[in-house]
Protein backbone atom coordinates (compact mmCIF):
# COMPACT_ATOMS: atom_id res chain seq x y z
CA UNK A 1 0.00 0.00 0.00
CA UNK A 2 1.38 3.39 -0.52
CA UNK A 3 2.44 5.89 2.27
CA UNK A 4 -0.72 7.98 2.22
CA UNK A 5 -2.80 4.80 2.98
CA UNK A 6 -3.90 4.69 -0.47
CA UNK A 7 -4.04 1.52 -2.71
CA UNK A 8 -2.00 1.32 -5.67
CA UNK A 9 -4.19 0.20 -8.91
CA UNK A 10 -3.19 -0.86 -11.81
CA UNK A 11 -5.14 -1.95 -14.81
CA UNK A 12 -3.67 -4.71 -17.62
CA UNK A 13 -5.40 -4.13 -20.90
CA UNK A 14 -6.37 -0.92 -21.74
CA UNK A 15 -9.05 -1.44 -24.11
CA UNK A 16 -12.95 -0.55 -24.01
CA UNK A 17 -13.88 -2.30 -20.87
CA UNK A 18 -10.73 -0.67 -19.58
CA UNK A 19 -11.44 3.10 -20.37
CA UNK A 20 -15.00 2.41 -20.12
CA UNK A 21 -15.52 1.00 -16.38
CA UNK A 22 -11.93 -0.18 -14.58
CA UNK A 23 -9.34 3.25 -15.28
CA UNK A 24 -11.86 6.05 -14.45
CA UNK A 25 -13.64 3.65 -11.93
CA UNK A 26 -10.30 3.56 -9.49
CA UNK A 27 -9.28 7.08 -11.02
CA UNK A 28 -12.74 8.44 -8.62
CA UNK A 29 -12.00 6.13 -5.70
CA UNK A 30 -10.83 7.39 -3.01
CA UNK A 31 -9.18 5.13 -1.55
CA UNK A 32 -6.88 4.48 -4.35
CA UNK A 33 -4.20 5.58 -6.47
CA UNK A 34 -4.24 4.82 -9.87
CA UNK A 35 -0.69 4.20 -10.87
CA UNK A 36 -0.06 2.05 -13.56
CA UNK A 37 -1.63 0.33 -16.69
CA UNK A 38 -0.28 -2.38 -19.08
CA UNK A 39 -0.85 -2.25 -22.72
CA UNK A 40 1.16 -3.55 -25.95
CA UNK A 41 -0.36 -1.37 -28.34
CA UNK A 42 1.89 1.42 -28.20
CA UNK A 43 -0.83 4.11 -29.82
CA UNK A 44 -3.15 3.67 -26.78
CA UNK A 45 -1.08 5.01 -24.43
CA UNK A 46 -1.23 8.47 -25.40
CA UNK A 47 -5.05 7.92 -25.60
CA UNK A 48 -5.56 6.71 -21.93
CA UNK A 49 -3.12 9.21 -20.14
CA UNK A 50 -4.81 11.63 -22.18
CA UNK A 51 -7.97 10.60 -20.01
CA UNK A 52 -6.58 9.69 -16.85
CA UNK A 53 -3.73 11.65 -16.17
CA UNK A 54 0.03 11.00 -15.91
CA UNK A 55 0.11 7.37 -15.22
CA UNK A 56 2.62 4.64 -15.60
CA UNK A 57 2.08 3.23 -18.79
CA UNK A 58 3.80 -0.55 -19.97
CA UNK A 59 4.38 -2.48 -22.93
CA UNK A 60 4.80 -5.33 -20.86
CA UNK A 61 2.38 -6.14 -18.31
CA UNK A 62 5.26 -8.15 -16.56
CA UNK A 63 7.55 -5.11 -16.07
CA UNK A 64 4.20 -3.40 -14.67
CA UNK A 65 3.93 -5.77 -11.80
CA UNK A 66 7.85 -6.23 -10.96
CA UNK A 67 8.05 -2.47 -11.13
CA UNK A 68 4.97 -0.29 -9.65
CA UNK A 69 4.36 -2.56 -6.16
CA UNK A 70 0.71 -2.48 -6.80
CA UNK A 71 -2.04 -3.25 -4.14
CA UNK A 72 -4.74 -4.31 -6.60
CA UNK A 73 -4.75 -5.25 -10.77
CA UNK A 74 -7.67 -5.44 -12.97
CA UNK A 75 -6.97 -7.78 -15.99
CA UNK A 76 -9.18 -6.74 -19.01
CA UNK A 77 -7.57 -8.65 -21.38
CA UNK A 78 -8.91 -10.66 -24.38
CA UNK A 79 -10.44 -13.75 -22.70
CA UNK A 80 -7.30 -16.01 -23.28
CA UNK A 81 -5.07 -14.23 -21.03
CA UNK A 82 -6.95 -13.61 -18.23
CA UNK A 83 -5.25 -17.12 -16.41
CA UNK A 84 -1.98 -16.09 -17.48
CA UNK A 85 -2.35 -12.21 -16.49
CA UNK A 86 -4.42 -12.83 -13.18
CA UNK A 87 -2.17 -15.86 -12.12
CA UNK A 88 1.31 -13.20 -12.43
CA UNK A 89 -1.10 -10.32 -10.59
CA UNK A 90 -1.89 -12.84 -7.66
CA UNK A 91 1.66 -14.08 -7.54
CA UNK A 92 3.08 -10.80 -7.20
CA UNK A 93 1.04 -9.88 -4.25
CA UNK A 94 -1.91 -8.58 -5.77
CA UNK A 95 -6.02 -8.71 -5.25
CA UNK A 96 -7.23 -9.25 -8.81
CA UNK A 97 -10.34 -7.91 -10.31
CA UNK A 98 -10.63 -9.99 -13.42
CA UNK A 99 -13.05 -9.28 -16.43
CA UNK A 100 -15.54 -12.32 -17.44
CA UNK A 101 -15.24 -15.02 -18.46
CA UNK A 102 -12.94 -15.95 -15.82
CA UNK A 103 -10.97 -17.93 -18.27
CA UNK A 104 -10.93 -19.96 -21.53
CA UNK A 105 -10.90 -23.48 -19.33
CA UNK A 106 -11.76 -24.89 -16.61
CA UNK A 107 -8.12 -25.98 -15.88
CA UNK A 108 -7.07 -21.84 -16.37
CA UNK A 109 -9.86 -21.15 -13.75
CA UNK A 110 -8.62 -23.81 -11.22
CA UNK A 111 -4.86 -22.58 -11.38
CA UNK A 112 -6.62 -18.69 -10.85
CA UNK A 113 -8.76 -19.99 -7.70
CA UNK A 114 -5.54 -21.95 -6.73
CA UNK A 115 -3.42 -18.74 -7.04
CA UNK A 116 -5.65 -16.48 -5.26
CA UNK A 117 -5.47 -19.33 -2.33
CA UNK A 118 -2.08 -19.51 -2.00
CA UNK A 119 -1.06 -15.85 -2.51
CA UNK A 120 -3.89 -15.11 0.11
CA UNK A 121 -5.53 -12.51 -2.11
CA UNK A 122 -8.62 -11.74 -3.50
CA UNK A 123 -10.42 -12.84 -7.06
CA UNK A 124 -13.29 -11.17 -8.22
CA UNK A 125 -14.87 -11.51 -11.09
CA UNK A 126 -16.81 -9.09 -13.26
CA UNK A 127 -20.30 -10.52 -13.32
CA UNK A 128 -21.41 -6.18 -13.38
CA UNK A 129 -25.10 -7.47 -13.66
CA UNK A 130 -25.21 -8.67 -10.47
CA UNK A 131 -24.10 -4.84 -9.48
CA UNK A 132 -27.75 -3.03 -11.47
CA UNK A 133 -30.50 -2.44 -9.03
CA UNK A 134 -32.83 -4.56 -11.02
CA UNK A 135 -31.27 -7.68 -10.17
CA UNK A 136 -29.87 -6.58 -6.98
CA UNK A 137 -33.98 -6.09 -5.87
CA UNK A 138 -34.87 -9.16 -7.66
CA UNK A 139 -32.18 -10.92 -5.58
CA UNK A 140 -33.31 -9.84 -2.58
CA UNK A 141 -37.09 -10.49 -3.29
CA UNK A 142 -36.49 -13.92 -4.10
CA UNK A 143 -34.47 -14.18 -1.16
CA UNK A 144 -37.65 -13.28 0.90
CA UNK A 145 -39.77 -15.94 -0.79
CA UNK A 146 -41.40 -12.64 -2.59
CA UNK A 147 -42.98 -14.42 -5.46
CA UNK A 148 -43.15 -18.26 -3.70
CA UNK A 149 -41.06 -20.84 -5.45
CA UNK A 150 -39.70 -19.90 -8.42
CA UNK A 151 -39.65 -22.25 -11.20
CA UNK A 152 -38.95 -20.51 -14.23
CA UNK A 153 -35.83 -18.38 -15.79
CA UNK A 154 -36.17 -16.55 -18.65
CA UNK A 155 -33.16 -13.92 -19.84
CA UNK A 156 -32.45 -12.26 -23.09
CA UNK A 157 -28.98 -10.31 -23.37
CA UNK A 158 -28.70 -8.94 -27.18
CA UNK A 159 -27.15 -6.44 -28.79
CA UNK A 160 -25.52 -5.74 -32.23
CA UNK A 161 -21.99 -7.20 -31.54
CA UNK A 162 -18.52 -6.01 -29.18
CA UNK A 163 -16.99 -4.98 -33.24
CA UNK A 164 -16.56 -2.65 -34.43
CA UNK A 165 -18.56 0.42 -32.15
CA UNK A 166 -17.27 -1.49 -29.31
CA UNK A 167 -14.12 -3.43 -28.73
CA UNK A 168 -10.77 -2.29 -30.02
CA UNK A 169 -10.30 -5.11 -32.39
CA UNK A 170 -11.77 -7.76 -33.54
CA UNK A 171 -10.60 -10.66 -31.06
CA UNK A 172 -13.84 -11.41 -29.67
CA UNK A 173 -14.39 -12.86 -33.45
CA UNK A 174 -11.03 -15.27 -33.13
CA UNK A 175 -11.87 -18.43 -31.45
CA UNK A 176 -8.31 -19.11 -30.34
CA UNK A 177 -8.65 -15.67 -28.33
CA UNK A 178 -12.22 -15.38 -27.57
CA UNK A 179 -12.69 -19.44 -26.90
CA UNK A 180 -16.43 -18.71 -28.14
CA UNK A 181 -18.92 -15.99 -29.38
CA UNK A 182 -22.37 -14.56 -28.04
CA UNK A 183 -22.85 -17.72 -26.10
CA UNK A 184 -19.54 -17.38 -23.74
CA UNK A 185 -19.62 -13.61 -24.40
CA UNK A 186 -23.35 -12.66 -23.64
CA UNK A 187 -24.06 -15.74 -22.24
CA UNK A 188 -21.69 -16.01 -19.03
CA UNK A 189 -23.41 -13.05 -17.81
CA UNK A 190 -27.17 -14.66 -17.90
CA UNK A 191 -25.63 -18.04 -17.32
CA UNK A 192 -24.71 -16.11 -13.57
CA UNK A 193 -27.22 -14.50 -13.01
CA UNK A 194 -29.81 -17.75 -13.43
CA UNK A 195 -27.05 -19.24 -10.57
CA UNK A 196 -27.15 -16.36 -8.68
CA UNK A 197 -30.78 -16.35 -8.57
CA UNK A 198 -31.73 -20.06 -8.45
CA UNK A 199 -28.83 -21.78 -7.47
CA UNK A 200 -26.64 -24.56 -9.02
CA UNK A 201 -27.37 -26.05 -12.68
CA UNK A 202 -27.76 -29.38 -13.07
CA UNK A 203 -27.38 -29.89 -16.47
CA UNK A 204 -27.75 -27.45 -20.12
CA UNK A 205 -28.64 -28.08 -23.57
CA UNK A 206 -27.49 -25.65 -26.18
CA UNK A 207 -27.71 -24.17 -29.70
CA UNK A 208 -25.32 -22.25 -30.92
CA UNK A 209 -25.00 -20.80 -34.51
CA UNK A 210 -24.00 -17.98 -36.38
CA UNK A 211 -26.98 -16.87 -38.87
CA UNK A 212 -25.97 -13.16 -39.89
CA UNK A 213 -22.41 -11.98 -39.12
CA UNK A 214 -19.17 -13.73 -40.97
CA UNK A 215 -17.33 -14.58 -38.31
CA UNK A 216 -16.45 -17.74 -36.78
CA UNK A 217 -17.84 -18.16 -33.41
CA UNK A 218 -21.02 -18.36 -32.53
CA UNK A 219 -23.40 -14.68 -33.30
CA UNK A 220 -26.60 -16.21 -31.36
CA UNK A 221 -27.66 -18.80 -29.03
CA UNK A 222 -29.94 -20.40 -27.31
CA UNK A 223 -29.43 -22.23 -23.91
CA UNK A 224 -31.82 -24.72 -22.22
CA UNK A 225 -31.09 -24.94 -18.30
CA UNK A 226 -32.55 -27.80 -15.46
CA UNK A 227 -31.77 -26.66 -11.94
CA UNK A 228 -30.56 -29.31 -9.03
CA UNK A 229 -33.84 -27.33 -7.46
CA UNK A 230 -35.63 -28.59 -10.16
CA UNK A 231 -37.00 -24.84 -11.62
CA UNK A 232 -35.99 -24.78 -15.55
CA UNK A 233 -34.59 -21.88 -17.28
CA UNK A 234 -33.68 -20.85 -20.71
CA UNK A 235 -31.38 -18.03 -22.13
CA UNK A 236 -31.05 -16.25 -25.82
CA UNK A 237 -28.38 -14.42 -26.20
CA UNK A 238 -27.13 -12.78 -30.10
CA UNK A 239 -24.95 -10.58 -31.41
CA UNK A 240 -26.81 -9.23 -34.45
CA UNK A 241 -29.94 -8.18 -32.68
CA UNK A 242 -31.66 -4.55 -33.06
CA UNK A 243 -33.19 -3.46 -30.01
CA UNK A 244 -35.50 -5.45 -27.84
CA UNK A 245 -36.52 -6.78 -24.84
CA UNK A 246 -33.20 -6.86 -22.98
CA UNK A 247 -33.52 -8.71 -19.33
CA UNK A 248 -35.21 -11.34 -17.47
CA UNK A 249 -38.32 -12.79 -15.95
CA UNK A 250 -38.47 -15.05 -13.01
CA UNK A 251 -42.03 -17.20 -12.52
CA UNK A 252 -42.73 -18.27 -9.21
CA UNK A 253 -45.82 -19.85 -7.51
CA UNK A 254 -46.80 -16.40 -5.91
CA UNK A 255 -46.27 -14.06 -8.91
CA UNK A 256 -43.74 -12.69 -11.63
CA UNK A 257 -40.57 -10.32 -11.96
CA UNK A 258 -39.99 -8.78 -15.17
CA UNK A 259 -37.15 -6.97 -15.46
CA UNK A 260 -36.68 -5.33 -18.81
CA UNK A 261 -33.49 -3.11 -18.14
CA UNK A 262 -34.84 -0.85 -20.52
CA UNK A 263 -38.82 -0.25 -19.34
CA UNK A 264 -38.42 -1.17 -16.14
CA UNK A 265 -38.98 -3.78 -13.18
CA UNK A 266 -42.38 -4.98 -12.51
CA UNK A 267 -43.88 -7.33 -9.98
CA UNK A 268 -46.73 -9.10 -11.56
CA UNK A 269 -48.95 -10.59 -9.10
CA UNK A 270 -52.55 -11.92 -9.16
CA UNK A 271 -54.47 -14.78 -10.18
CA UNK A 272 -53.37 -16.08 -13.66
CA UNK A 273 -55.87 -18.62 -15.46
CA UNK A 274 -56.81 -19.46 -18.86
CA UNK A 275 -60.64 -18.80 -17.62
CA UNK A 276 -62.08 -15.45 -17.25
CA UNK A 277 -61.61 -15.42 -13.42
CA UNK A 278 -57.66 -14.15 -14.49
CA UNK A 279 -56.73 -11.07 -12.39
CA UNK A 280 -53.32 -9.35 -13.22
CA UNK A 281 -52.28 -6.90 -11.03
CA UNK A 282 -49.25 -4.75 -12.03
CA UNK A 283 -47.11 -3.13 -9.99
CA UNK A 284 -43.30 -1.22 -11.29
CA UNK A 285 -40.39 -1.60 -8.72
CA UNK A 286 -37.95 0.29 -10.64
CA UNK A 287 -38.17 2.55 -13.52
CA UNK A 288 -34.47 2.06 -14.07
CA UNK A 289 -33.55 -1.41 -13.06
CA UNK A 290 -30.07 -1.26 -15.68
CA UNK A 291 -28.38 1.53 -13.30
CA UNK A 292 -25.55 0.66 -11.41
CA UNK A 293 -23.19 -2.23 -13.33
CA UNK A 294 -19.84 -0.64 -14.49
CA UNK A 295 -20.65 2.82 -12.55
CA UNK A 296 -20.39 1.37 -9.02
CA UNK A 297 -17.90 -1.82 -9.91
CA UNK A 298 -14.83 -0.41 -8.36
CA UNK A 299 -16.01 1.10 -5.55
CA UNK A 300 -17.95 -2.31 -4.88
CA UNK A 301 -15.03 -4.19 -5.49
CA UNK A 302 -12.90 -1.50 -3.62
CA UNK A 303 -15.56 -2.59 -0.54
CA UNK A 304 -14.54 -6.15 -1.06
CA UNK A 305 -10.78 -5.56 -0.71
CA UNK A 306 -11.15 -3.77 2.28
CA UNK A 307 -13.61 -6.37 3.98
CA UNK A 308 -16.75 -3.78 4.00
CA UNK A 309 -18.36 -6.09 1.13
CA UNK A 310 -18.49 -9.77 0.99
CA UNK A 311 -16.61 -11.71 -2.12
CA UNK A 312 -19.48 -13.44 -3.71
CA UNK A 313 -18.60 -12.52 -7.40
CA UNK A 314 -15.15 -15.05 -6.60
CA UNK A 315 -13.20 -17.58 -8.28
CA UNK A 316 -15.95 -20.76 -7.75
CA UNK A 317 -18.62 -18.15 -8.97
CA UNK A 318 -16.21 -17.81 -12.23
CA UNK A 319 -15.73 -21.41 -12.32
CA UNK A 320 -19.17 -22.20 -12.43
CA UNK A 321 -20.53 -20.16 -14.95
CA UNK A 322 -17.65 -21.14 -17.33
CA UNK A 323 -18.52 -25.03 -16.53
CA UNK A 324 -21.99 -24.14 -17.88
CA UNK A 325 -21.01 -22.11 -20.84
CA UNK A 326 -18.43 -24.57 -21.88
CA UNK A 327 -20.95 -27.53 -21.16
CA UNK A 328 -23.64 -25.52 -23.71
CA UNK A 329 -20.77 -25.85 -26.30
CA UNK A 330 -20.23 -29.08 -26.05
CA UNK A 331 -24.57 -29.81 -25.95
CA UNK A 332 -24.81 -27.59 -29.45
CA UNK A 333 -21.33 -29.81 -30.66
CA UNK A 334 -23.68 -33.11 -29.75
CA UNK A 335 -26.56 -32.04 -31.57
CA UNK A 336 -27.83 -30.05 -28.27
CA UNK A 337 -28.12 -33.52 -26.32
CA UNK A 338 -28.04 -32.72 -22.15
CA UNK A 339 -24.60 -32.52 -20.45
CA UNK A 340 -23.91 -31.56 -16.98
CA UNK A 341 -21.33 -28.99 -15.84
CA UNK A 342 -18.28 -30.29 -14.72
CA UNK A 343 -18.95 -29.01 -10.90
CA UNK A 344 -16.71 -27.26 -8.79
CA UNK A 345 -13.85 -29.62 -7.12
N1 LIG B 1 -18.24 -6.84 -17.83
C1 LIG B 1 -18.65 -6.49 -19.02
O1 LIG B 1 -19.81 -6.18 -19.21
C2 LIG B 1 -17.68 -6.49 -20.18
C3 LIG B 1 -17.92 -5.70 -21.29
C4 LIG B 1 -16.99 -5.72 -22.33
C5 LIG B 1 -15.85 -6.53 -22.26
N2 LIG B 1 -15.67 -7.32 -21.16
C6 LIG B 1 -14.50 -8.22 -21.07
O2 LIG B 1 -13.33 -7.41 -20.97
C7 LIG B 1 -12.24 -8.03 -21.64
C8 LIG B 1 -11.64 -7.04 -22.64
O3 LIG B 1 -12.63 -6.68 -23.60
P1 LIG B 1 -12.65 -5.26 -24.32
O4 LIG B 1 -14.03 -5.09 -24.80
O5 LIG B 1 -12.05 -4.22 -23.46
O6 LIG B 1 -11.67 -5.57 -25.57
P2 LIG B 1 -10.67 -4.54 -26.30
O7 LIG B 1 -10.20 -5.21 -27.52
O8 LIG B 1 -11.31 -3.21 -26.44
O9 LIG B 1 -9.49 -4.40 -25.27
C9 LIG B 1 -8.57 -5.44 -24.98
C10 LIG B 1 -7.20 -4.79 -24.77
O10 LIG B 1 -6.28 -5.75 -24.27
C11 LIG B 1 -5.02 -5.47 -24.89
N3 LIG B 1 -4.15 -6.63 -24.81
C12 LIG B 1 -4.08 -7.70 -25.63
N4 LIG B 1 -3.11 -8.52 -25.21
C13 LIG B 1 -2.55 -7.97 -24.11
C14 LIG B 1 -1.49 -8.35 -23.25
N5 LIG B 1 -0.82 -9.49 -23.42
N6 LIG B 1 -1.16 -7.52 -22.21
C15 LIG B 1 -1.85 -6.39 -22.01
N7 LIG B 1 -2.86 -5.98 -22.82
C16 LIG B 1 -3.21 -6.76 -23.85
C17 LIG B 1 -5.40 -5.09 -26.31
O11 LIG B 1 -4.36 -4.43 -27.00
C18 LIG B 1 -6.61 -4.21 -26.07
O12 LIG B 1 -6.26 -2.86 -25.88
C19 LIG B 1 -12.80 -9.31 -22.26
O13 LIG B 1 -12.53 -10.39 -21.44
C20 LIG B 1 -14.30 -9.06 -22.32
O14 LIG B 1 -15.06 -10.25 -22.22
C21 LIG B 1 -16.55 -7.30 -20.13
Amino acid sequence: MAKNGLYRAGVIGGGAIAQECHLPGYKKNKRCKLAAFAEPVADRHGEITARFGNLAGYADYRDMLAREDLDVVSICTPNRFHAEHAVAALDAGCHVLCEKPIATTLKDADRMIAAARANRRKLMIGFTHRLLTGPMRCKSMLDNKAIGKPFMIRVRFAHGGPYPGWAKNSWFYNKKLSAGGAMLDMGIHAIDLCLWLLGPIAAVNGKAATLIKDIEVDDNALMMLEFKGGALGYIEVGWTSKPGFNGFEIYGTEGTLICDYARGLQLCSGKASAGKDSVTEWKVLDKKPGRGGWAIELDYWMDVVMGNEKLTMNGAAGRDALAVALAAYKSSAAGGKRVEPASIK
